[in-house]
């Protein structure tokens, strides 16, 4: 457990490195993130490099024992390299440039921004690979930020083209596969396909599916592009790169392939406020950030790194982003840390070391404030350094006995044919997560696919299209397991399946669905279940099968069907009923689940039991009577955190 900071030099007088470096080390960090931004500064002309400030910078920052994580500055190429490379601006759905002035303004396809990158990574890393400071890299800053995973460029639907002829050979297969034939959509060659936009009405929804793939494969590649470069300049260092919150237009497990290590950048008050939480949940999570958005990011990035995981960037304070942007309680900046640790990170940074008083992010906070003075962040900041000491170093890696089926495909068939307005993978995904961290169950996120062996309860929320490798995933495993609705209904190429959905399930529960519809807000479904009513919402499947349902509609049909081990439910649950179902699957997998006090959360790890208090008011701790507390105590006040041992462990 370390902690460490985002620095920018380039934004500082050279007389204040010295201090700046001394004060990270007496405030307890040890790690220090730098130069994703500051390409401008690092070949100020074309070709020309400046690396006298930068040698200065990193050698104060080693001297001063920092271990330091060196940013690649491509999320912000400079003016001269925009205007040397027109085609490197990425398009826009509709059409316009996104052009110089902010940052970002590269298309992923470019070939000739992917050369610029290359060149100034090779440079950046031939200079200081071997450097005894540098502990580690980040390629690039957030891939996809403000937008940017999809672009329509000329660039794009090159390369779009040539990825389609790589996929299927002939355009005949293409046009199977995405039944052009409807609407006359059908093409004679590969040359004759554009990027999916400015249509008409929508798209074809499977020219769109594999638009979505094909550009989650080109930040895939372009992130590749970087790491080759650094494995072979700079050996030895972990090599990550910094993903964001409830952002899903690429595959993140893909990256993650190519990296020692993921991060992600953790904002807990902006996301509230930015997604799609409802007012009511909006003003009582205000100063704390909802229960399980920073544990949800957590437990999913721990998957993408295939366990090994840091927060690159954690909220400080009050950041300036968001549409309202309220401040932190006092004590939760130490909070949102140790929900970290909880979950197995193995370095919390915050973001940043001191607020900027110029350009666009004047207004977010930082651990200092700007004339130099200690900020809140910043205090504990402090406070965590000191508490981690009383823990000791402690297991990272542990596997939980819960997974969640987490699919980037099945968030974008989601979106690309919601069928409903309030139908999104996402959303189910995280309710999901919410109701089972509500029941004290510690979750691993896996993609489709993975080895489900080790668990004893798995859940696929909405999994549209199931592979093969999922039904013989599932097969092999023994664990219950739960198919929300949708599941099975499109095959890879998002038609529906010969044998009506839920398709490759059938092999598993001898199930068809004949109709689905989608709900109006407000409209529910009586589900009868034990004789509980049990309310469905947002969605409905009639379903077909010999089978005795497991729970029935009102009119005694099948909504949710069970043989063995396996179950598939044909409604959305609203909340309370999604806790009742989840917890009945739990106790089924031999689970033990704990009734928590309200907006308490609780994560079990090498040895310690860690609970939060995400409440505006003061809660109990699920503690034991006589537990050994080793921070906090019963009594746990709003943004309380209590760590005890683990008798059970
Ligand atoms: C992140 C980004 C940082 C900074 C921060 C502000 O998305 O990586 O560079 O902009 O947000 O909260």
């Amino acid at each position: 457990m370390k902690l460490g900071v985002c620095y920018y030099p380039e934004h500082w007088p050279e007389t204040w490195w010295q201090d700046d470096a001394r004060a990270m080390v007496a405030m307890g960090l040890s790690w220090v993130r730098i130069g994703e931004f500051a390409w401008s500064r690092m070949e100020p002309e074309p070709g020309h490099f400046n690396w006298a400030w930068l040698d200065r910078a990193i050698d104060t920052l080693g001297d001063a024992g920092l271990q330091i994580v060196m940013g690649t500055p491509t999320a912000t190429p400079p003016k001269w390299l925009v205007d040397q490379h027109p085609d490197m601006i990425a398009i826009d759905e509709n059409g316009r440039p996104r052009l110089f002035g902010s940052r970002r303004h590269y298309c992923f396809s470019s070939e000739s921004y992917r050369a610029e990158c290359l060149r100034i990574v090779t440079a950046l890393a031939e200079r200081y690979g071997q450097h005894p400071a540098i502990g580690a890299w980040q390629t690039d800053n957030e891939f996809g930020c403000h937008n940017t995973t999809i672009s329509y460029s000329e660039a794009a639907a090159t390369r779009f083209r040539q990825w389609l002829a790589r996929r299927y050979n002939d355009v005949d297969s293409l046009n199977r596969a995405w039944g052009s034939v409807f609407w006359s959509m059908e093409y004679r060659s590969f040359d004759e396909i554009d990027p999916p936009h400015l249509t008409v009405t929508e798209v074809n929804p499977s020219h769109r599916l594999d638009y979505n793939r094909f550009a989650s494969n080109e930040v895939v590649s372009f992130n590749k592009l970087q790491v080759d470069v650094l494995r072979r300049l700079s050996p030895g260092r972990d090599i990550t790169h910094n993903f964001m919150g409830f952002y899903t237009e690429f595959d993140h497990f893909d990256v993650g392939r190519d990296l020692d290590v993921a991060t992600w950048d953790s904002y807990p008050l902006g996301f509230l406020e930015q997604f799609w939480f409802s007012p009511e949940e909006k003003q009582r999570y205000l100063r704390q950030g909802h229960p399980d958005v920073a544990g949800f990011h957590h437990d999913l990035y721990r998957g993408c790194g295939q366990g090994r995981w840091w927060v690159m960037e954690q909220q400080p304070g009050p950041v300036n982003w968001a549409r309202y942007n309220p401040a932190p309680l006092p004590g939760m900046v130490r909070a949102w840390t140790w929900e970290a640790f909880a979950h197995g990170a193995e370095v919390v940074s915050y973001f940043r070391w001191r607020q900027a008083p110029f350009a666009q992010e004047q207004m977010h906070a930082g651990l200092n404030l700007p004339d130099r003075s200690l900020d809140i962040g910043g205090q504990e900041a402090r406070q965590v350094a000191d508490e981690i000491e009383i823990l000791g170093p402690i297991a990272t890696t542990e596997q939980a006995k819960v997974a969640l089926i987490f699919s980037y495909e099945a968030d974008w068939m989601s979106l690309i044919q919601p069928q409903g307005r309030s139908f999104r993978w996402l959303h189910m995904a995280f309710e999901t997560y919410s109701a089972l961290r509500g029941m004290g169950l510690d979750v691993d996120m896996v993609p489709p696919g993975a080895d489900l062996t080790a668990y004893k309860l798995v859940i696929a929320p909405a999994q549209i299209h199931v592979s093969n490798e999922l039904v013989e995933a599932i097969s092999k495993s023994e664990a219950v397991l739960l198919l929300g609705p949708r599941s099975g209904s499109k095959t890879k190429d998002f038609q529906i399946p010969d044998t009506l959905p839920p398709g490759p399930v059938q092999q598993l529960l001898p199930i068809k669905v004949t109709r689905v519809e989608s709900l109006r807000p407000g409209t529910l479904s009586d589900v009868i279940y034990k004789s509980r009513d049990l309310k469905g919402h947002m969605w409905r499947e009639d379903i077909r099968s010999q089978l005795i349902p497991h729970a029935t509609y009102k009119n005694g049909e099948g909504a949710w069907y069970q043989q063995g081990r396996v179950n598939y439910l044909g409604f959305w649950p609203d909340r309370e009923a999604l806790a009742h179902i989840l917890c009945e699957l739990a106790e089924d997998a031999g689970l033990e689940v704990q009734s928590l006090p309200e907006d308490v959360r609780i994560s079990r790890r090498g040895g310690f039991v860690f609970a939060i208090n995400y409440a505006a008011d003061t809660r109990s701790a699920p503690a034991p009577e006589d537990a050994d507390f080793l921070v906090g105590g019963h009594e746990m006040l709003p943004a309380g955190v209590s760590i005890w041992r683990d008798v059970t462990a």
